[in-house]
């Protein structure tokens, strides 16, 4: 359907929407190479953590590069126990972003520090080094960055700036399989490196993570408190060489991976290549379409990054139109687009101003982004018609709304 058959009046307002059917944000992309995988998972008998978990471990390692980690069972369990492992806890202030998902913030505050939020920099919406310079202070022993949407933020100057001050960096990489910086995998920079395999994410298992680190040690610790601090974990206990004794070495968590989360993970570790190309070659739909509209401001991609499209995240003008970003928001749901939107800044939330509530934190590029930003729908099975229907829409709107 064209431009001018969809009709200029949006939907919201009693038009005829661009889209008959609804374009969700997010559908699934599981085959029936998942499915059987995961039928052969429950005739093998292992339920839980177990060989294809082990197997998991080594495939993930391999692709990404990292040389060190442990299957767990989401990014946020792998995010704090990266802050135990490394011995973050009260008196300790660790410097993040207000532009994540609140877990990132959560697992400091569940370790026992205090969450300290630096603004974020226009380019990759990331945390911005000279903000979190700027917030160091006697108590800081760790800057969290996040990759936000795929693509890594100034990974290389918050190495560089951990370094100068003697902090630890632990990257939260929930959005960032596949992404790289100057040639370096995402992961890489960090101390530690928490990814996400949560149901939308470019690699999922439904619910999942991964905790990689620099150091072997480390990498048993994570493995050690990921299953209750026992010195020996189930599945070896009931192989043939097993036994019932073990030891309780540490205060550990119930964090592991199962098998069939793990069945699901190899297949889509295998398929990896092709859900990344997918989910480019819609970006690049996206870009190309949408390029041109003045009251939008489109994603860029740093220079020597590699980005993996996790999200598609242009933003609204400010002053361009003449309704703000909700209500633009609404009536892109109107014309059958689902868009979503991330993040809510994480001052914003009702639990958070505990931290923040009566000093509201200084973070303007924050404010800005989180009041013009919005998310369209990506994911690898979205067809060339889908995407351009959304164009459709949010150009109508655009047209419409055009001060
Ligand atoms: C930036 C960021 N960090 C952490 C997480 C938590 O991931 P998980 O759901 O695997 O715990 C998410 C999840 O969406 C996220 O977007």
């Amino acid at each position: 359907m064209s431009d001018s058959q969809a009709g200029d009046l949006p939907a919201i307002e009693g038009g005829a929407p661009v889209r008959a059917e609804r374009l969700p944000f997010f559908r699934p992309c599981h085959g029936e190479e998942e499915i059987a995988a995961v039928v052969e998972t429950l005739r093998s008998g292992w339920l839980t953590i177990g060989p294809r978990t082990h197997e998991f471990r080594a495939a993930f390692l391999d692709a990404t590069g990292l040389p060190h980690g442990w299957p767990l069972d989401s990014c946020t369990s792998g995010l704090f126990l990266a802050l135990k492992v490394l011995g973050i806890g009260p008196g300790d202030e660790v410097v993040t972003t207000p532009n994540t998902f609140v877990s990132t913030v959560n697992v400091i505050h569940h370790a026992g520090a205090t969450p300290v939020l630096a603004d974020i920099e226009e380019e990759t919406f990331g945390l911005d080094p000279e903000r979190v310079a700027a917030a160091v202070t006697p108590r800081t022993r760790a800057v969290l960055a996040v990759h936000y949407g795929g693509q890594p933020c100034r990974i290389e100057a918050l190495r560089d700036l951990a370094d100068a001050e003697r902090l630890l960096l632990v990257e939260d990489a929930a959005h960032a399989f596949g992404a790289e910086a100057g040639g370096r995998p995402a992961g890489s920079f960090g101390e530690a490196a928490a990814f996400s395999f949560y149901v939308t994410k470019n690699l999922s298992t439904g619910e999942g993570g991964f905790l990689t680190c620099r150091d072997e040690s480390l990498e048993e610790e994570i493995a050690l408190q990921s299953l209750h601090g026992m010195d020996q974990g189930a599945w070896k206990r009931y192989t043939d060489r097993g036994s019932w004794y073990y030891e309780v070495k540490r205060f550990g968590y119930k964090f592991n991976m199962t098998d069939v989360q793990a069945a699901l993970g190899l297949v889509q570790l295998r398929r990896a290549p092709e859900l990344l190309a997918a989910r480019t070659r819609a970006a690049e739909r996206y870009l190309a379409n949408l390029a041109g509209e003045e009251a939008l401001l489109l994603p860029a991609t740093r220079p020597g990054a590699r980005h993996t499209w996790h999200l598609f995240v242009p933003r609204l003008l400010a002053g361009a139109l003449r309704v703000d970003r909700d209500r633009f928001l609404a009536a892109l749901a109107a014309e059958n687009v689902s868009p979503s939107l991330h993040f809510i800044p994480i001052h914003h939330h009702p639990a958070h101003r505990e931290y923040f509530g009566d000093r509201p934190p200084d973070l303007p590029v924050s404010e800005r982004f989180f009041k013009t930003c919005f998310s369209l729908p990506l994911f690898p099975g979205i067809t060339d018609a889908e995407v351009d229907s959304a164009c459709e829409a949010v150009r109508k709107l655009l047209r419409h709304y055009r001060r």
